[in-house]
């Protein structure tokens, strides 16, 4: 994968890759968000995770952006507080990113999802990658809806069997 920054700011946000001093924070998120990430996010099947074990995937997760491989960031608000976590995994082929995002439940309808994305977006591109992939289950409105807003073209959809059966919308955001 192409280098990422690890840090990047918006107007209202600080992206920051993860490390293993956010394990509480993201702890917290998580156990608050349970029920509204676990339908959604792949990784919540493995969820909840201990405060050690938290750390020690925090851990990976910061190796993994060292070698490039996945940049994952965690959001952070205008009042220090965790917002969520946005990411670009290098699985989607040459050129290419695919990009994640979920946000606390007590965080939605802010347009933080969007402003992280778009970031992150124009990150990859000044790396010099040439498309951003998206793949929502299309029963999943506020997420497609994020997709739209960062001007995807709707390129096709996938279907998948485990973890999480569905159909997916895939988008794409060329540069
Ligand atoms: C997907 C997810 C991150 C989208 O969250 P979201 O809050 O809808 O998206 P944004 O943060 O971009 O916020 C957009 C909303 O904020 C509103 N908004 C309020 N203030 C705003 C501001 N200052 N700037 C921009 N938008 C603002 C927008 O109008 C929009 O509202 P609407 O949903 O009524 O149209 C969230 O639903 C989630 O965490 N879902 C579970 C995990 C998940 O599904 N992840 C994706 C897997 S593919």
């Amino acid at each position: 994968m192409v280098a990422l920054p690890a840090q990047l700011e918006t107007s209202r946000l600080i992206l920051r890759a993860w490390g293993p001093e956010d394990a509480e924070a993201l702890r917290a998120a998580l156990d608050a968000s349970d029920a509204h990430l676990r339908p959604w996010i792949p990784f919540m099947q493995a969820e909840p995770r201990t405060l050690a074990a938290t750390q020690a995937w925090l851990l990976e997760l910061a190796a993994a952006f060292a070698e490039g491989s996945a940049a994952r960031w965690a959001i952070w608000g205008p009042a220090g507080d965790l917002l969520g976590e946005v990411m670009l995994l290098d699985r989607v082929g040459p050129d290419a990113l695919e990009l994640g995002y979920w946000l606390h439940r007590d965080h939605t309808g802010q347009g933080y999802a969007t402003e992280a994305a778009r970031a992150v977006v124009q990150a990859g591109f000044q790396s010099g990658i040439h498309r951003v992939v998206i793949r929502c289950d299309v029963n999943n409105a506020p997420s497609n809806a994020v997709a739209a807003r960062l001007g995807a073209e709707e390129t096709g959809t996938e279907h998948v069997g485990a973890p999480l059966p569905g159909t997916l919308r895939v988008w794409t955001v060329s540069r």
